[in-house]
């Protein structure tokens, strides 16, 4: 059994998607759920289903090996950022070499970097008239959306899309493609 740990920073449908997708699983689970903010949404989703959840502050993140103790004391074996907004620390990408995996909503390296999340990205791809935006999923490193990238998966902007309507087609790619994806990986994971 391979353990996941994600890490998100808000409402946590994706993380949500990712557990449920693994219940019952003889692959793989998600026994750690971590977030920036105590208030997160998704702490309440990952306590209803019973998955351990552990609260970081930048300290303990940036200054100490407290997050890289924490995901070897769960054995993690797979790290999945799921609407996380803090850089990833070297200490952490250098403790979990292709083995920690970001989601994107949009079609990198278009639309990514720092200030880049929720709907600004959908936003700016209104603004530009792009005719397709979409979901990119890639490994972390120490640059924001920088990874190489493991799957896209596009979808059309009509003219008349508002950032809102653009917002609901991406999230539906997300949820449908990245729990395959997580499984694909840690059916690979050779560790
Ligand atoms: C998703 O759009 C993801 O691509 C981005 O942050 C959002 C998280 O949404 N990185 P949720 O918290 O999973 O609902």
């Amino acid at each position: 059994m391979k353990n996941i740990a994600i890490f998100a920073s808000g409402t946590g449908s994706n993380a949500q998607k990712i557990i449920e997708h693994f219940e019952g699983s003889s692959l793989a689970q998600v026994n750690l759920v971590i977030s920036n903010k105590p208030k997160a949404k998704v702490l309440d989703k990952a306590k209803d289903f019973g998955v351990p959840t552990h609260v970081i502050n930048r300290q303990g993140f940036y200054h100490s090996n407290e997050v890289v103790d924490l995901l070897k004391q769960h054995q993690t074996d797979l790290v999945v950022l799921a609407g996380f907004l803090w850089l990833v620390p070297q200490n952490l990408i250098e403790a979990f070499p292709q083995q920690m995996i970001n989601i994107h909503p949009a079609l990198l390296p278009k639309y990514g970097g720092k200030g880049m999340y929720g709907m600004k990205v959908h936003q700016a791809v209104v603004d530009n008239q792009e005719p397709e935006t979409g979901i990119t999923i890639h490994y972390v490193n120490e640059h924001y959306d920088e990874g190489k990238a493991i799957f896209q998966k596009s979808c059309v902007v009509a003219p008349q899309d508002t950032a809102e309507m653009v917002a609901k087609k991406v999230q539906l790619l997300e949820h449908e493609h990245f729990p395959k994806v997580v499984e694909e990986l840690v059916k690979n994971l050779h560790i």
